[in-house]
């Protein structure tokens, strides 16, 4: 029987929004997403605004998360935040992994698979992203840079945490650039995600395991990109800076 997966659509804030813009853009949010229960949702606001946003959508069907985590609990990391920290300022997930990290900080899928076990720890949910670049694509290097961050990043996952982590496949040539993948690029990418996964870890687990799509997602493409069978959601960054965009997203 095919397992239902529930769609869950991420709202990547980046380095936007002042604190009081980022608790306004959550109110808005907030009001036009109130009743909507088919969809699990989810903001990722600067550490800053976390918590205030945090507070401007307590008790809404809004969670709040961090968009990176230090691997270790505490100690002498000057700059950085950990995951204990951002469960302590009610987030309820964060994202590791963002190819904005591996590409200007450095992270690697070994950091990746610590802050995995860093966040699962301090009872965070993951979003762990994934993907290729453009050299990379052209290349005919996708399946085994994917399979790659797949094996590394999800190393050593107990299989009973799996529910808590989800896949974000982000292609990086379509990050920010408006260029979105077609949804047969993106279902083929998925469908193969799925299929390494179930490899790393086991074929139910990922069958059961929800992979975002993420890079240039808008109003306008969600639906197309939503009908394919292996997309469960999206990681969205400049759509979701708007609540009209995002909203429009999420009903989808
Ligand atoms: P974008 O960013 O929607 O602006 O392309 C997506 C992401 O990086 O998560």
């Amino acid at each position: 029987m095919p397992v239902s997966r529930k769609p869950y659509m991420v709202g990547n804030w980046k380095m936007n929004k002042l604190p009081a813009e980022a608790v306004q853009l959550a109110q808005e949010l907030r009001k036009l997403l109130e009743k909507e229960k088919a969809v699990d949702i989810g903001v990722a606001p600067t550490f800053l605004a976390i918590p205030g946003v945090v507070a401007a959508l307590k008790g809404s069907v809004i969670g709040v998360g961090g968009q990176n985590i230090h691997p270790k609990d505490s100690g002498a990391y000057t700059g950085e935040i950990s995951a204990p920290m951002l469960k302590a300022a009610g987030c309820g997930f964060t994202i590791i992994g963002h190819s904005e990290r591996r590409q200007y900080f450095g992270e690697t899928d070994a950091t990746v698979n610590e802050k995995l076990f860093a966040a699962l720890g301090a009872g965070l949910d993951v979003i762990l992203c994934i993907g290729e670049t453009l050299e990379q694509r052209e290349a005919g290097r996708m399946e085994e840079v994917v399979r790659q961050q797949l094996s590394e990043g999800l190393k050593d996952l107990p299989l009973d945490k799996t529910p808590r982590v989800t896949i974000a496949y982000e292609p990086v040539w379509a990050i920010g650039t408006g260029v979105t993948a077609t949804p047969q690029q993106a279902q083929e990418a998925h469908a193969f995600i799925r299929s390494v996964t179930g490899k790393v870890l086991q074929p139910e687990v990922a069958q059961a395991m929800r992979i975002q799509y993420g890079g240039s997602v808008k109003p306008n493409n969600i639906k197309e990109l939503m009908d394919c069978p292996d997309i469960d959601g999206a990681l969205v960054g400049g759509a979701a800076l708007t609540a009209d965009g995002f909203a429009k997203i999420v009903k989808f």
